[in-house]
C-alpha cells in the first residue's frame, strides 16, 4: 500500500495537481489519531486531580492521548496520570543546562519521565517573541534528545484575510524542515491563531483544505513518505460539539485542545474519531 500511495503522490506532483487518489491514499496510511490537551497556564493540584479523574475511564484505546502540563506540575501529573495518558511540557529550551533563567531543558524532561513537548505554540510565538528559527532549533534539539514533539503552526486572521495562509504555514514548516531530517517523532498541530480561544472554530472544510495543502507541500518539499505518514492535528476552539465533524476529514489526524481540555468533554474529543 505504501509504495502505491507514494507512487500516486509522485504522479500527482509531476502533474502539479492535488490528486484525489493521493489524498485517499494518505487516508489509509494508518496514522494513529492523536489528541493533545494544552492546559496552558491553568490548573491547581485540586483541579488537576479532577481533570485526571475524568480521564481515568472511557478513553478510546485507538487514540493517543497527551496532556500538556505547566512545568511546575509535570512531575506530579507524571505520578498521577494513568499509563495510557502521555505527558507533555508546553515548552523547553535548546540546551541541556546553563545560564538560561526560567527555562527547562529536554534533559530535565527526560529525567522525570516526560517524553513529549509542545513547541512553537502561537502564544509562545506572539507573546514571547519566538521566531520560526528559534522554534525550529528547539524542535531539532528536543528530537535529538529523544523527545517527541507537537510542533505548532498557523496563520493570524490578518494573514488569512490577506490570502497568506499557505505561505505562512509553509514558511513555518520549512523552518523546521531546514533543521530536521527524521519526522517520525513529530506531530504537526495546525492552529489558526484566529480560532484559538475565540470560539471561532475553522470549519471542517477550512481545516481540511490547509491540512491537505500542507501534506501536498510536504510531499514536494520533504518527502512522499513523510507527507503520508506525518500526523497533522487541528487546534482552535475544538469542543465536544464540533470534534466529530472535524475528525471525519481525511487529513485531520487529531486535535490540540486548549479550553475544552480542562473540562469533562475532553473525553468526547479524544473519542471523536468514528
Ligand atoms: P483552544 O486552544 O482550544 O482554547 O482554542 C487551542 C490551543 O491553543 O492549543
Amino acid at each position: 500500500m505504501k509504495s502505491v500511495c507514494r507512487a500516486n503522490a509522485y504522479v500527482s506532483e509531476a502533474h502539479g495537481i492535488k490528486n484525489q487518489e493521493a489524498l485517499q491514499c494518505s487516508n489509509t496510511m494508518g496514522r494513529k489519531f492523536v489528541v493533545g490537551g494544552n492546559w496552558k497556564m491553568n490548573g491547581t493540584k485540586a483541579q488537576i486531580n479532577e481533570i485526571l479523574g475524568n480521564l481515568k475511564s472511557g478513553l478510546n484505546a485507538d487514540t493517543e492521548v497527551i496532556v500538556g502540563v505547566p512545568a511546575i506540575y509535570l512531575d506530579y501529573v507524571k505520578s498521577q496520570a494513568p499509563a495510557n495518558i502521555e505527558v507533555a511540557a508546553q515548552n523547553c529550551y535548546k540546551a541541556d543546562k546553563g545560564a538560561f533563567t526560567g527555562e527547562i531543558s529536554p534533559l530535565m524532561l527526560k529525567d522525570i519521565g516526560v517524553n513529549w513537548v509542545i513547541l512553537g505554540h502561537s502564544e509562545r510565538r506572539q507573546i514571547f517573541g519566538e521566531s520560526d528559527d528559534l522554534v525550529a532549533e528547539k524542535v531539532a534539539f528536543a528530537l535529538s534528545n529523544g523527545l517527541k514533539v507537537i510542533a505548532c503552526i498557523g496563520e493570524t486572521l490578518e494573514e488569512r484575510e490577506g490570502g497568506k495562509t499557505n505561505e505562512v504555514v509553509f514558511r513555518q514548516t520549512q523552518a523546521i524542515a531546514n533543521k530536521i531530517k527524521d519526522w517520525t517523532n513529530v506531530v504537526i498541530a495546525y492552529e489558526p491563531v484566529w480560532a484559538i480561544g475565540t470560539g471561532k472554530t475553522a470549519t471542517p472544510e477550512q481545516a481540511q483544505e490547509v491540512h491537505k495543502d500542507l501534506r501536498q507541500w510536504m510531499s514536494t518539499n520533504v518527502s512522499g513518505d513523510v507527507a503520508s505518514s506525518v500526523r497533522i492535528q487541528y487546534g482552535g476552539s475544538v469542543t465536544g460539539a464540533n470534534c466529530k465533524q472535524l475528525a471525519s476529514q481525511p487529513d485531520i489526524d487529531g486535535f490540540l485542545v486548549g479550553g475544552a481540555s480542562l473540562k469533562p468533554e475532553f473525553v468526547d474529543i479524544v473519542n471523536a474519531k468514528q
